[in-house]
């Protein structure tokens, strides 16, 4: 099975065309705001994005591709082709996201739905935009970081007796869908069992690579901490997703070890640099579970490129 045709099974067409367009303007713009190549296979693991209603494409007559919309839950996702990035194609695609969130809810027989919206603090028109609309920002937000591969990168050190080694395929897929759900509980998959089937859907995307599926073993055996590396082969750029270690194995450096570990195996693949996206609490209130990973990034050399914010506001299927 060809790659195209894989991903037409995992995801659908959308997905395939998704692909193709961000690895395209991250050609063009190699750090403006877009989703890596790693970060749409591993939201569509859940199967959330399968109806294709949920994707809207906007071509040239050429053809090409200027615009993409898309709902990820309750959340409108607009990536514009650097070329297009105008606030008439922005307003464009939250238009069409807009709508389809509301025949959404109406098919549902309910009747107001809530609408996630993300600006960036180097897009400070789309701030005062979404503000001036009413939507109200959320506390936490995101820092996307950045690093390059060709700065000096440190040997990974473990505690005594641990090891670092990529997941042997499916036949360790319940074990490390188990690794992923208790590090993020209660967070991610609600049970172990639905855990592993989005475990196995990551590992049927085309670019997933059980070599860059990475586990830190305790000296018993069990699986410790996990991450999962994706390649973007086209613009030579890497990316962190997911990075979690178990609860009972914090605090003793296996995050930063397997970070260091990560940036070895994709500088040794040709990535001249990496991306990951770490939460920021703002003043949030006893969040500190998710949001300790950005130390963890910047301990290993990560440049913050960009803080991304969420807004949200509830809108009447009526309107
Ligand atoms: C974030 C996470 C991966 C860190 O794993 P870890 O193995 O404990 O990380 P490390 O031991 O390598 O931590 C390295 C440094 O990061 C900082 N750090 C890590 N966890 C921290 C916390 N809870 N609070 C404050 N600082 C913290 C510290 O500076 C730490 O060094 P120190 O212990 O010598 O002080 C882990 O807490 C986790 O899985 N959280 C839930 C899932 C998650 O949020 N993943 C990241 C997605 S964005």
């Amino acid at each position: 099975m060809n790659t195209e045709q894989q991903l037409a099974r995992n995801g659908g067409k959308a997905l395939v065309e998704a692909l193709n367009f961000v690895t395209i303007c991250r050609t063009l713009d190699p750090l403006g705001n877009y989703l890596h190549i790693g970060d749409l296979q591993w939201w569509c693991r859940d199967g959330s994005l399968d109806d294709q209603q949920n994707w809207h494409f906007w071509s040239q007559e050429n053809g090409k591709i200027l615009a993409l919309g898309f709902i990820n839950g309750n959340e409108i996702v607009c990536l514009l082709h650097p070329d297009f990035r105008t606030r008439e194609h922005y307003l464009m695609v939250r238009q069409w996201g807009l709508q389809r969130l509301k025949e959404r809810t109406r098919q549902q027989g309910e009747n107001q739905y809530e609408v996630w919206e993300e600006a960036a603090d180097d897009d400070p028109e789309t701030v005062s935009f979404l503000e001036h609309e009413g939507y109200e920002r959320r506390e936490m937000y995101f820092h996307c970081y950045h690093r390059f591969l060709a700065d000096p990168l440190p040997m990974p050190v473990l505690p005594e007796g641990f090891t670092i080694r990529p997941v042997a395929g499916e036949a360790e897929a319940e074990m490390r869908a188990a690794l992923q759900r208790d590090a993020f509980f209660p967070k991610g998959s609600k049970t172990y069992k639905e855990g592993t089937l989005r475990q196995l859907a990551v590992m049927k995307m085309p670019h997933y690579d059980s070599q860059l599926d990475l586990m830190v073993m305790a000296p018993d055996g069990t699986p410790a901490a996990g991450c999962i590396c994706w390649e973007d082969p086209v613009n030579r750029v890497g990316l962190f997703e997911p990075v979690g270690t178990r609860p009972q194995f914090r605090r003793q450096g296996l995050a930063t070890a397997l970070t260091l570990g990560g940036l070895q195996h994709l500088r040794e693949r040709g990535m001249q640099a990496a991306l990951v996206i770490g939460t920021h609490p703002g003043q949030e209130k006893n969040s500190t579970e998710f949001t300790s990973s950005r130390f963890v990034y910047e301990a290993v050399g990560f440049q913050l490129l960009r803080r991304i914010y969420t807004y949200h506001k509830v809108f009447a299927t009526a309107i």
